[in-house]
């Protein structure tokens, strides 16, 4: 029940419903209607930058320009969850190039990072201390990596795409009702740092208000001197002193030279079919990507459709995949260049077909039952050395290349300790670790030596930022979501309500979801599930929780025909946006 709990507070990143309704009407039998453009599109958590990427797009920029002026601009108005202290992953499609790149500009732990960093004296994990300490911080990637896809992949200036978020950070913009009420939800722990006190609060301590300004002066200047000095400033010039300063002066990790090795890692995606779609994302230090590929190996060998979306038996299906592949998740995910992920292994068609069959279609199993890559066959997978090459957001422009990309500073607001004098809040990504053998972390994953702690590592991410093709090889689908251990189980459902049920992109992000995770041994769902499913999946024996939540907010652009690009930014948080960009 403890983990439970904990799994709860943190997958609350703040999920607020609103129901926007779209600009068009172009299928009758769907009740969701998606955003429209023929040329360009963006859609991100917050409105104000999605508006700032189209704008790019509207400027001759291409999807990597948009995707980092998008970046930049969530860095001011989404402190939350965008941002320049934490990191994320970028998956482009060229497509000119016909070739899909996974950016990994993932957190990674500081030299003086240790194993047993976050243990107490009685060997237990000091969540506090691995939460919201400065020590939680892992080496921010996020300059890196936007500043690496902007000039390897964009046709912009970096100057030009980061001019708006200096503009929005130093004229300020009007708070909205999500900014203002979570500023509010969080007040007690940011007002804690002072620094982020000053940053996010009115002179006093009082919260902003729907419709006031937030000016972020020094969050201004930190933009302002990167866009000038470009990824050295941000790791070798003043701000990278401001972020020393601070760990100087509070017991933080992070070093100088620490920050001189922050690299950006360009891997292969992890690409697999499902059925004619195929389906390139993200892989390991993000166990997204293998997870996804590997339940829809399982699910595949379904008539999914025949059974009905949302039906019982269909969530049991689900259910039993999801169950299946975060037990290996808890095994054999880390860092690849640290641990041997047997990637190719977790993602064949056969392994697949062995978890198949030892679902019962008609009874629950037990997860304490399930054992990672032993199932209930005795299977085992090899670890082997792969190949080492290895709040989200979508765009697309005319010439059909399409970003998806999703970065976070982990918890809502990260550590919730801000560089004082550089404007911005720092990760906690360190608590993506596994501290200890089996003890559930902020999202109640638990994982063992594969993603233990270690100078340098990158923590293991369930971050899924996903493009889907159809049978000629051309992108139909850009999507990913935040929401920590539920995000793998949202893009996947996202993609299956696209593929597989022909729901328009609207009506397959408003459809209610579910989630397992292994452990707990117990069902997560959204309102609108029914009473009468809920009954029958536990007439099958399944735990499920007694109340619904809400899972994600996927921000996506499908491509049905022809050029034509429909976008849906999720309904269930207020102010985030598809933004279509400007007819000529
Ligand atoms: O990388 C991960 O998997 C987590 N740090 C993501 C955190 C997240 O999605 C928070 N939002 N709800």
């Amino acid at each position: 029940m403890k983990n439970l709990s904990v799994y709860l507070i943190a997958a609350a990143c703040s999920f607020s419903p609103l129901f926007a309704s779209g600009t068009a009407l172009l299928d009758s039998k769907a009740r969701f209607h998606p955003v429209i453009s023929e040329t360009g599109m963006v859609v991100s958590q917050e409105i104000i930058a999605s508006q700032v990427g189209a704008d790019i797009l509207s400027a001759g920029g291409n999807a990597v320009d948009a995707a980092v002026a998008t970046g930049f601009a969530l860095a001011v108005t989404l402190p939350r969850a965008g941002n320049l202290g934490g990191g994320g992953f970028m998956l482009v499609h060229l497509a000119e190039a016909d070739k899909t790149i996974a950016i990994d500009y993932r957190e990674m732990a500081p030299a003086e990072a240790h194993r047993d960093m976050f243990l107490d004296l009685e060997g237990d994990v000091d969540n506090n201390k691995a939460r919201y300490s400065i020590e939680s911080s892992g080496v921010p990637g996020t300059v890196a990596g936007l500043i690496h896809a902007q000039e390897k992949y964009g046709l912009l200036k970096l100057k030009q795409v980061m001019q708006p978020a200096i503009a929005l950070a130093r004229g300020g913009f009007a708070v909205s009702a999500d900014l203002s009420d979570s500023l509010k939800s969080r007040s007690q722990r940011l007002q804690q740092d002072s620094a982020s006190k000053v940053y996010f609060y009115k002179p006093g301590g009082d919260s902003y208000e729907l419709g006031e300004t937030l000016i972020q002066t020094e969050l201004g200047a930190t933009l302002a001197r990167i866009a000038n000095g470009g990824r050295e400033e941000f790791y070798q010039g003043k701000t990278a002193d401001l972020i020393v300063a601070q760990m100087e002066a509070s017991g933080g990790l992070i070093s100088h030279q620490d920050l001189v090795n922050y690299h950006v890692v360009e891997r292969q995606p992890v690409c697999g079919d499902y059925k004619k779609t195929r389906v390139c994302t993200m892989p390991p230090p993000s166990s997204g990507g293998v997870h996804l590929v590997q339940m829809l190996n399982i699910l595949e060998g379904w008539d999914l459709k025949g059974l009905g979306h949302n039906s019982a038996d269909y969530i049991h299906r689900l259910v039993e995949s999801m169950r299946r592949a975060y037990a290996d998740r808890s095994l054999y995910l880390g860092d690849p260049d640290f641990f041997p992920v047997p990637v190719a292994q977790l993602t064949d068609k056969k392994y697949a077909t062995v978890l198949r069959d030892q679902i019962d279609p008609l009874r629950s199993s037990r997860s304490v039952n399930i054992k990672p890559g032993l199932g209930e066959t005795g299977l085992s997978l090899q670890a082997t050395k792969e190949s080492t090459e290895t709040t989200h957001f979508s765009t697309w422009d005319q010439w059909g290349n399409v970003v998806s990309n999703t970065y976070t500073l982990n918890f809502s607001y990260g550590s919730g300790i801000s560089v004082t004098g550089a404007g911005f809040l720092l990760n906690n990504e360190m608590d993506d670790f596994s501290s200890k053998p089996g003890s559930p972390n902020g999202y109640g994953l638990v994982g063992g030596v594969a993603n233990s702690i270690e100078p340098g590592k990158r923590p293991l991410s369930s971050m899924t930022p996903t493009i889907a093709f159809d049978a000629d090889g051309k992108p139909i689908l850009a999507t990913g979501t935040p929401g920590g251990s539920t995000i793998i189980t949202i893009s996947m459902q996202l993609l299956l309500n696209v593929v597989e049920f022909e729901m328009g992109v609207a009506e397959a992000t408003a459809a209610p979801r579910i989630h397992h995770q292994w452990l707990p041994d117990m069902v997560f769902y959204e309102s609108g599930i029914s009473v009468d499913t809920l009954n029958r999946l536990k007439d099958m024996g399944h735990r499920v929780n007694d109340r619904a939540s809400r899972l994600g907010a996927t921000q996506s652009i499908q491509r049905k025909a022809g050029t034509r690009l429909f976008g849906a930014s999720d309904y269930r948080r207020e102010g985030s946006g598809a933004i279509p960009q400007a007819q000529q």
